[in-house]
Order: structure tokens, then C-alpha cells, then sequence
């Protein structure tokens, strides 16, 4: 048995392929990523020697490299290649529009021609748009995207529900809140936090810091992604969250607290463009249906964290060097 997995070397795909080919050692995992600035091999250093893992470089939008990877007999599609940082799409939407969309028509139509018995695409909480306060978005909340990103995530969801309903394909959406753990491009809010906390240098904080975010260890998401990838219903969507929404200030405070560092390092700065104030996932359906819940508290999930990128510290040079680009050349060159 075999599985494709888009977008495996970046945060989420990389801990979902560590995690799985290890509890699955008799199903081949395929991983298929464009290794844009967010792919990054090393993070899969810890599995790459396994018999049931391969890596193959390609673009989700090139149909014949797709056709060409996908094994037939395939038991699933997991999708996660995508455009996924939201101040990258407000500076220039058309590769999220790209990447999100018409990579995921794409697969979706392969996915279809070979007769993939499943196809699980990851979303995200922000394709419901800002929460008002106390307010918890459900599956079955209207869509309301605000970004360039929100927006292309929502489209390609659409794309993925036509497919189920005009081909009865076997398709099932996962919508996330903000993931954190190890091995994350330093871009994104916790990352790059931890990483200027470490070598004293300043915080940037949008606006008045007062957004909230729901957070989730990468590693409970995954969980759940397998659970929802072996007994989620058909045509469904599940939330996954960590009942955990807290203002950006409150995260950074307690990430100071944790590192030993001075409030001071806060700097507030310009907000985002149309920056959504509150994102919360309700999950009570996948709990009721699935039986997941997440275990990390956030405090714990936080001090793991910060020690991983302490202790992994060249790996975060090389994130921000821009070295571990030259990963695939070095390890896979002329193949
Ligand atoms: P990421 O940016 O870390 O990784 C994206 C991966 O996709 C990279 O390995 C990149 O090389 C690959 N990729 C990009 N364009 C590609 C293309 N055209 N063809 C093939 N591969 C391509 O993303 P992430 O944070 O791991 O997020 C994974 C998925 O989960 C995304 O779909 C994202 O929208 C969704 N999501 C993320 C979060 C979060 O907090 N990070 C929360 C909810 C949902
Ligand atoms: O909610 C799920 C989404 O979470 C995913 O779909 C996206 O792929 C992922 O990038 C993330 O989006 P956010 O915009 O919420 O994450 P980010 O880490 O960019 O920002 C988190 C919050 O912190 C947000 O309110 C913006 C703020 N922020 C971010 C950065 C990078 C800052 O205040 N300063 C910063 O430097």
C-alpha cells in the first residue's frame, strides 16, 4: 500500500511523513514537493534512510510529473503543498492563487483518473474569517475569508467539495488553527519569536498585539490528521484546534518568560494589512466522531519548543542563512 504526500518537507507534512512512516512501516510513503523557500529536507534528516519513504522534487501544478508520481493502486492523497504565509500573500497574491488552487485542481483531477481510494486536503481555520469575541467557528459556518491567502485556501476547499459532489470522489477536509512545534520556517510568528528571543534581538509585534490565535502542537494536529485520514466520514470536514485562543502579547510574554528575556524586546510595529482579530476552532465534531482531543497544554508544548530550537540551533542558522537550500543538490544531485 502506498500513500502521496504533497508538501512533505515543509512544517506540517514533514512532522505528518516522521510520524506516519514510522507507525506505518509496511506502506510506502511517496512525498512530492516543488521545494520552494519552505521545503526544507532537513527536515526529514530523521527518516529519510527508511525503506518506505521517497522523496520526489515536482510542482503540484505540473500534471505530468504528478501523473508520474502518484502510484497507481494509491490508498490516499494527503495534500498539504501550499502558499502558506499570510504577509507573503498580501505583498503578492497570484502564487497563492497558483500553488492553492490550481495545484489542487490538478491533483484532485489525477487523483480521480487514478482512482486514489481518498483525498484528504489540509485547510485552515482562517477560511472562516475573524471571529467576534467569545465566537467559535464550526463546519458548518459560512466561508469568509479575508487574506489573499484565506481566500485561495477557501477556493481550492470549494474545488475539493465539486470533485466529491460531481464525481462522488472520496474527499475530506481538515481546517486547522495556528500549528507551532518543531522544525517551522522561522517567518511565522512563534519561530521567529524564539529566534530573535535567543540572540537578544527585537520582537515585532503587529499592531496592538491583541489578535488571538488558537494554538496547536504540530504534533496533536497529525495525530488527528491520521485519525480523520483512517475513520473520518466521507465528504466531511473536521476542525482540529487546541481550544486555545490567547492574544499574540500573552504568547510573547510567556515566550520571554520561558526564554529568560526582557519585555523590552516587544517592539510593536505597522499591522498587518487587514489583519483578522480572532481565529477559534470549535472541534466538538471530530471529538464526537473521531474521539481526538489534543494533550499538549500550551505551556508545555511552548518550553518543548523553545528547547528543540535551542538545541537544533544549526538547523535554524541554516533556515535563516538560506543554506539548507542547497540540501537536494548535495544529497541528490544528478538524480
Ligand atoms: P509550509 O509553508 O511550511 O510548507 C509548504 C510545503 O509545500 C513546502 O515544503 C513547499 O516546498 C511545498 N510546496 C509549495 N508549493 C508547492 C508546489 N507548487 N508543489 C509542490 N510542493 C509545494 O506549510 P505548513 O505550515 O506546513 O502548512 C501545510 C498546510 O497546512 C498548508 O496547506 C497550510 O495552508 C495548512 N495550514 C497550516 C497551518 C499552520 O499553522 N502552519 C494551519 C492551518 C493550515
Ligand atoms: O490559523 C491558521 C493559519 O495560521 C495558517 O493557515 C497559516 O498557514 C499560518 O501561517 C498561520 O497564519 P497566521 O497569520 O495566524 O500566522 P503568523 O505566524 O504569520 O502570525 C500569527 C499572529 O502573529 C498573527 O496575528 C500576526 C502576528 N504576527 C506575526 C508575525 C510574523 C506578529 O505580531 N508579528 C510577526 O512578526
Amino acid at each position: 500500500m502506498s500513500i502521496f504526500v504533497t508538501g512533505g518537507a515543509g512544517f506540517i507534512g514533514s512532522q505528518f511523513i516522521r510520524d506516519y512512516v514510522v507507525q506505518n512501516p509496511d506502506e510506502l510513503v511517496v512525498n512530492f514537493d516543488a521545494l520552494t523557500y519552505a521545503g526544507n529536507l532537513e527536515n526529514l534528516d530523521p527518516v529519510a534512510h527508511l525503506p518506505n519513504y521517497k522523496l520526489v522534487k515536482g510542482d503540484i501544478c505540473d500534471d505530468q510529473a504528478v501523473l508520474a508520481a502518484m502510484p497507481d493502486g494509491c490508498a490516499a492523497v494527503v495534500h498539504f503543498a501550499a502558499e502558506s504565509h499570510v504577509d507573503r500573500s498580501i505583498l503578492s497574491a497570484k502564487e497563492f492563487v497558483v500553488t492553492n488552487v490550481v495545484g489542487t485542481q490538478t491533483l484532485l483531477d489525477i487523483a480521480r483518473h487514478k482512482k486514489v481510494g481518498r483525498f484528504l486536503h489540509i485547510s485552515t481555520d482562517e477560511v472562516g474569517g475573524s471571529m467576534e469575541p467569545g465566537q467559535w467557528f464550526t463546519e458548518d459556518m459560512p466561508l469568509n475569508p479575508s487574506s489573499p491567502y484565506a481566500a485561495s485556501k477557501t477556493s481550492a476547499e470549494h474545488m475539493v467539495r465539486a470533485a466529491a459532489h460531481t464525481f462522488g470522489m472520496d474527499t475530506i477536509i481538515t481546517r486547522t488553527s495556528n500549528n507551532y512545534g518543531p522544525y517551522q520556517f522561522p517567518e511565522k510568528l512563534l519561530p521567529l519569536a524564539i529566534s530573535n528571543a535567543m540572540q537578544g534581538d527585537p520582537i515585532p509585534v503587529y499592531g496592538d498585539g491583541l489578535q488571538e490565535r488558537d494554538w496547536i502542537h504540530v504534533a496533536d494536529n497529525c495525530r488527528a490528521l491520521m485519525m480523520v485520514l483512517a475513520k473520518g466520514r466521507a465528504g466531511e470536514t473536521y476542525h482540529i484546534g487546541g481550544r486555545n485562543p490567547l492574544p499574540n502579547l500573552d504568547v510573547l510574554r510567556l515566550l520571554l518568560k520561558v526564554t529568560g528575556r526582557p519585555e523590552s524586546l516587544l517592539k510593536h510595529v505597522t499591522d498587518r494589512l487587514g489583519h483578522d482579530r480572532r481565529y477559534a476552532v470549535d472541534f466538538t465534531k471530530t471529538t464526537r466522531e473521531l474521539g481526538w482531543n489534543p494533550e499538549i497544554p500550551f505551556e508545555d508544548g511552548l518550553r518543548a519548543t523553545v528547547a528543540w530550537y535551542q538545541d537544533n540551533q544549526q538547523w535554524v542558522r541554516r533556515a535563516r542563512s538560506g543554506e539548507y537550500r542547497n540540501y537536494y543538490e548535495r544529497m541528490y544531485g544528478g538524480r
